[in-house]
Order: structure tokens, then C-alpha cells, then sequence
């Protein structure tokens, strides 16, 4: 199933496990699943429910409901016999490495961030930025995972030099919508429940502002991302049904997935011991996709996994302002 990319999924499976013992007795566990029908919350909860079994702990079984957006009628429509393709050039060449950033750097990141971001309202304190933080209700506490965000987005921004300075830069991220729906889905709804969200800024305002700038625009689209943004989105999706577009057409845009707020060590132990390791396969990758993972030692430190061009992830492994708050990265 690895990279299947089709719609095939009325006679193919929507997942597959594949377990390997290795020759000194550790376990690999390999597995795929079609995105459209989990989200990593759910694929998550549906991971350690599993290893709970195994444990012989009682579980909580998700939430199965079907009934929050009324009935679908959304066809999505292929020419002839050709389904979905894949909207990046799977071919071109990558470079991939895990960045690890430690619990302590995680904190640094966290309030510089905050800390920037309140000078600049200070400085700006009758001005129209805090005015307008406050009408998108970006007022609240930059998160951690938002610091280290921006932390990327402005490192592989300065990266790329053959972006003009005007060029306009886009990093998405994914939203957990069950939350800020109302009424509120369960945290246990099987299925896929988030949305992508797009924070656009130019080469030159994220070369020429701080960390807390670009930290509070990435915060202000998620605090923005309300109930309101959300049946929107679907309304629209409703209106024009089409494939997610993966990929960075324009070459300025950077893509993050999963979360290090998910259980991947926590709640995962098939009663063989704490998992040494989790990392995601080649599938959807391209120049500017990264993957969020908790740190294995559970301390709140989390591993990026970075994918870029060649020459990009060169010069971000030399930047100094970005290794600042890295603690072990691999060589260049
Ligand atoms: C993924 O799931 C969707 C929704 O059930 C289905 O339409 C599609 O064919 C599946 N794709 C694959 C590759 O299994």
C-alpha cells in the first residue's frame, strides 16, 4: 500500500499492519492507513486502544457518530479511466533529517517568542497590530509547537536563497477541528477532523521581523480557525469537491504534519516495553514537508523530521541562528 494513491479503496484495503521480528527479538511494527479516513488523533487512539488490548487494560472506545455536517452529497469526479495523481514530483531529489530540539530549547523558543511578541506590542501599544491581535483573539499565549514553527518557517525561509524577497511564503499546518466546533465533537470522534491552514508572509518581513513576529501570525490563523472558519471550509469543500493538493508548487512554501502532542510513546506499550523509536515513512514527502514527533524520552523535547531540497538542507544545517536551539542535528 505504500504510496498508493487511487481510488481504489472500495476493494483495497484502508489500512495495513505488517509486524517483523528482528534477529535480536525487537519488534517493528510497519503500517499504512488512508488519510482520508483517520486523522493522527484518531489513528492514534486506535494505536494504543490496540496495544491497551494487548495489555489486558480496559479501553475507551471511540465515538463512531456520523452526524455533524448533515449528509454529503460531494461527488469527486476523474476523467476516463484515470483517478487522483500525485500533485508534487515524487522524483526530485530530497534530503531528509530529524532535528532534535530538547526539552530546555523547547522552553527557550517558547519565551523568546513570547517575549518578542510583547515587546512588539509594546512598541506598537496605540498601534494597529495589537488591535488587530485582539480582534483575531491572538492575544493568548504563543504556543510552544507555534515558537518552534516559526523557528522553521523563518531558518528554511532564509535557506532558500533563490527566493526573491518579495516572494510570498506559506506555511500550513494542520488544525484539530473537534474541539473548536460547536457543539464540541468528541476528542475520542473516529475519523478525520482536521483542517489545513495557511499563514502567508513575504522573504523580506521574515528576514526583517523576530521570532515573535513570525510566532504570532502562525497563532493568530489557528486562534482564528473557529467554529465559524471551519463549516465554512467545508461549505466551500461541498462547493467545489477536489483532492488535498500536496506539494509546494512555488517552491516558498513549507508544510507541517503530525504532532508532538501525540501519545506516541505514551499509551503504546504491547506489553513489550516503551517503544524505541517512531518515524514515518517515505510517502508525501516533497521540499518543505516536515513531521512533528515527541521526543522518545517523553520529557517534553521533540524530533522534527525535515524534508527539503539538497542545497536548502545544506545551508540550514550550517545556520547558526537556527542551531542555536538545536541539540543534536546531523552533520551537513
Ligand atoms: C481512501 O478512502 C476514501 C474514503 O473512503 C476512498 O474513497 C479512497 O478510494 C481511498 N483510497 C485508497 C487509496 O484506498
Amino acid at each position: 500500500m505504500d504510496r498508493t494513491v487511487s481510488y481504489e479503496g472500495h476493494r483495497r484495503p484502508l489500512t495495513s499492519f505488517q509486524v517483523t521480528v528482528l534477529g535480536d527479538g525487537a519488534v517493528f511494527v510497519g503500517l499504512v492507513a488512508n488519510h482520508s479516513v483517520v486523522d493522527g488523533t484518531s489513528f492514534w487512539h486506535f494505536f494504543n486502544t490496540w496495544a491497551g488490548l494487548c495489555r489486558g487494560e480496559p479501553v475507551q472506545p471511540p465515538d463512531f457518530s456520523r452526524n455533524f455536517f448533515g449528509g454529503s452529497t460531494a461527488v469527486l469526479r476523474f476523467s476516463g479511466r484515470d483517478g487522483p495523481a500525485v500533485t508534487f514530483d515524487a522524483s526530485a531529489p530530497l534530503r531528509e533529517r530529524v532535528i532534535h530540539f530538547s526539552a530546555a530549547s523547547i522552553r527557550g523558543l517558547k519565551a523568546a517568542a513570547n517575549r518578542c511578541r510583547k515587546s512588539n506590542e509594546d512598541d506598537e501599544v496605540k498601534g494597529k497590530l495589537v488591535h488587530d491581535l485582539k480582534v483575531q483573539g491572538g492575544c493568548g499565549e504563543i504556543s510552544s509547537f507555534q515558537s518552534m514553527c516559526a523557528h522553521m518557517w523563518r531558518a528554511v525561509t532564509r535557506a532558500r536563497l533563490q527566493l526573491a524577497a518579495d516572494a510570498k511564503t506559506t506555511f500550513r499546518m494542520a488544525v484539530n477541528c473537534r474541539h473548536r466546533l460547536r457543539p464540541k465533537i468528541s476528542p475520542v470522534y473516529f475519523g478525520n477532523a482536521i483542517q489545513s491552514v495557511a499563514t502567508t508572509a513575504t522573504v523580506a518581513e521574515l528576514a526583517s521581523h523576530d521570532l515573535g513576529w513570525a510566532a504570532a501570525r502562525l497563532h493568530a490563523t489557528v486562534v482564528a480557525h473557529e467554529d465559524g472558519a471551519i463549516r465554512k471550509a467545508a461549505a466551500d469543500w461541498e462547493a467545489a469537491p477536489r483532492c488535498f493538493p500536496l506539494g509546494n508548487p512555488d517552491g516558498a512554501a513549507l508544510t507541517m504534519g503530525s504532532s508532538p502532542r501525540f501519545p506516541m510513546y505514551d499509551g503504546n506499550d504491547f506489553g513489550w516495553g516503551r517503544a524505541l523509536a517512531v518515524r514515518s515513512g517515505r510517502a508525501n514527502k516533497f521540499d518543505g514537508k516536515m513531521s512533528a514527533f515527541p521526543g522518545q524520552a517523553g520529557d517534553g523535547s521533540v524530533d522534527v523530521e525535515v524534508c527539503l531540497a539538497p542545497d536548502t538542507m545544506g545551508r540550514l544545517l550550517c545556520d547558526d541562528e537556527f542551531l542555536q536551539f538545536v541539540s543534536h542535528a546531523p552533520s551537513p
